[in-house]
């Protein structure tokens, strides 16, 4: 079932509310992102992920998916849930990691003792053990020998019955590809960074480095419209490495 526009537009609002006492800038990316990126509200009109994980962000920014999963699992404490709609999952703790320092502040200003955020590199950060790690948008920033050594990590940190979700970019998307290529780009040369490289690959061969890292990952349909080229993978550790 589709999620209302109306029951969007109170998750929105209660997962962006946090970010006020952070800072206005954080309050306003919030309301932006959680808003236009569809994401959001695919993990949960699809339920991917299972009540009872423990999650782990990679790459976590200002800890949007944390905030996000914590304001509709409280929403649906308080008031009706849509019966047709999974159940937000009732996590058992909620982790994320983060390069930039000023997004790990804006998260821990944020969401204070509800979830816990690391600064560090994904590349060498612990991840513990954990149920569920999400990874949306961040493989590409890194050069391709760490993103094979970081799907390794991915898999060792991970349960049996584990799964990790992660949205990549599909560098076979034409131009809308080429237009996230370009905006990404652009937002890091706004950041003060002119050369940030972008470690692309086309979907197939994401899927390729999956596999040849244990894992089996299908493409799950993003149920909303997305102006990107971005694909969104469910993938579940197969072998021991
Ligand atoms: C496009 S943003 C996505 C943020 C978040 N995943 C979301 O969807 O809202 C990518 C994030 O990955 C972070 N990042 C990039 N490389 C990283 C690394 N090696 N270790 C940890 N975080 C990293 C960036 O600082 C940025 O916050």
């Amino acid at each position: 079932m589709r999620m209302t526009s109306e029951l969007q537009s109170t998750l929105v609002e209660a997962a962006s509310a946090p970010y006020q006492a952070a800072d206005p800038f954080a309050w306003y990316f919030a309301r932006g992102k959680l808003r236009g990126d569809p994401i959001f509200i695919c993990l949960l009109e699809q339920g991917l992920i299972p009540s009872g994980a423990r999650l782990l962000d990679l790459g976590c920014g200002q800890g949007l998916l944390a905030a996000w999963l914590l304001a509709a699992k409280a929403h649906a404490e308080r008031r009706d849930w849509p019966t047709e709609m999974p159940q937000p999952p009732a996590l058992v703790s909620v982790r994320g990691i983060e390069l930039l320092p000023r997004n790990v502040e804006r998260a821990r200003r944020a969401l204070g003792s509800q979830a816990s955020f690391t600064h560090g590199n994904i590349c060498d950060t612990d991840f513990g053990e954990t149920d569920v790690i999400v990874m949306l948008d961040v493989l590409h920033y890194i050069d391709y020998e760490a993103q094979a050594m970081v799907l390794r990590r991915i898999h060792q940190a991970l349960t049996p019955s584990g799964l990790l979700i992660l949205r990549v970019g599909d560098a076979a998307g034409g131009l809308q590809f080429r237009i996230s290529y370009w905006f990404d780009r652009l937002v890091w040369l706004l950041r003060g960074v002119r050369n940030q490289r972008l470690y692309c690959r086309r979907l197939a061969d994401w899927q390729h480095l999956l596999q040849a890292n244990g894992f089996s990952a299908e493409t799950v349909p993003i149920t909303r419209v997305a102006y990107t080229a971005n694909v969104l993978l469910v993938a579940k550790p197969i072998s021991v490495l």
